[in-house]
């Protein structure tokens, strides 16, 4: 055991810790849809879909995932259009892409099952140690740890950890600390109560000490400095970025949409057509009809603006400003540039900012 998990955990009533935690799990943990059994294909399909986004919001997205998609095979042998448009709204769509290309993998390499074993698995596209541990343990029983950021918060607290949970070598602090601490017969309930607990009662701010099941192996408890942990420094840089959007008609009413690159934010997912906003050149609307000329040859003539809206990313904030247009020349439909009508429109998955812009442009009329 390396020296520093050494010292974490001396003293550490391991045995009682894992009775404590795990009799509350089995009390109280939430009815939760991926928790009906441990198909590792639906486990895995939840713990990427939790990643970054919030159980309540997945829930629905799960349903509606497992009705279009019941097994690996189902998924593995989906066009992307119909995967990434089940994803629509979910937001780090990479996370599908991978998950995508991961399940297809295993069809091919590993006849459809899953592989059970930490090599394999952790090697799948996408799939980092917090999958890893969290598929395997809760799936086949494997005591891997499944550190996330909620764990790290719970275990920070837990153990009086002050490093900087930013810093890519803490999670491996804590990592060590559940190998020392998991419970090997159930490593399943093990993880899942640390997430629990950092979701119910060890939650960020104002923590429920008084209801927590762990209160008495707690040592930010035992100091009153629950409140200052974890430890978490680095500032994200957030850049802003002017954009202008429009949503531009033929003369039948249909509306210009185009397909992102393959690579890079949002890749594949159709958007109405827009640039960034380059503020020492023309005006704003103007940059735009150039650039659909230049990108796309197709020439239009934008009118007034008729939404502004902001969309926060992780690293970046896009703040659109759409205006309603019309087509005024002929336009060369492609893979990646099409002309649809109010029905079609919605076979296309598209990011939640350009959904947004969609929705506005309903409310408000189609400009005449
Ligand atoms: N967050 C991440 N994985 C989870 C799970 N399996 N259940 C509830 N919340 C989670």
């Amino acid at each position: 055991m390396n020296e520093k998990v050494k010292r974490f955990v001396e003293g550490f009533l391991i045995d009682t810790f894992q009775r404590d935690l795990i009799s509350w799990f089995e009390k109280e943990q939430r009815d939760l849809p991926w928790r009906k059994d441990t198909d590792p294909y639906k486990i895995w399909v939840s713990e990427v879909m939790l990643q970054q986004t919030r159980v309540e919001t997945v829930i629905p997205y799960f349903h509606h995932f497992m009705e279009q998609f019941p097994t690996l095979e189902a998924l593995a042998d989906a066009d992307e259009e119909k995967v990434l448009k089940a994803w629509e709204g979910l937001g780090y769509y990479s996370r599908i892409r991978n998950l995508h290309a991961a399940v297809k993998e295993v069809k091919e390499r590993y006849g459809g099952k899953v592989p059970n074993r930490v090599e394999e698995f952790s090697k799948l596209k996408g799939v980092g140690p917090y999958t890893t541990g969290a598929v395997l343990s809760i799936a086949y029983g494997i005591p891997e740890p499944a550190v996330d950021g909620n764990v790290m918060r719970v275990l920070s607290r837990i153990f009086l950890v002050w490093d900087d949970i930013t810093k890519a070598g803490t999670r491996k602090l804590f990592e060590g600390i559940v190998r020392e601490i998991i419970d090997e017969e159930n490593p399943s309930y093990f993880n899942q109560a640390l997430m629990e607990l950092g979701a119910l009662i060890c939650i960020p701010r104002n923590p429920a000490c008084l209801l927590c099941p762990v209160q008495a192996h707690c040592r930010a408890f035992h100091e009153g400095v629950q409140g200052e942990l974890p430890v978490k420094t680095k500032k994200t840089n957030v850049r802003e970025m002017p954009i202008v959007a429009a949503v531009v008609q033929n003369e039948c009413g249909k509306v210009l949409i185009h397909k992102r690159d393959s690579e890079g934010l949002l890749a594949n997912l159709w958007e109405f057509p827009n640039c960034e906003v380059v503020h020492s050149r023309e005006n704003p609307k103007t940059q735009l009809e150039i650039f659909l000329k230049e990108e796309y040859g197709v020439t239009v003539q934008l009118e007034q603006p008729f939404a502004a809206l902001e969309h926060v990313f992780s690293h970046l904030i896009w703040n659109i400003v759409v205006y309603y247009g019309k087509i005024v020349s002929d336009i060369v439909e492609t893979e990646r540039l099409k002309l649809v009508d109010e029905h079609e429109i919605s076979e296309y998955a598209f990011p939640v900012s350009h959904q947004r812009i969609w929705h506005e442009y309903k409310e408000k009329g189609t400009g005449g």
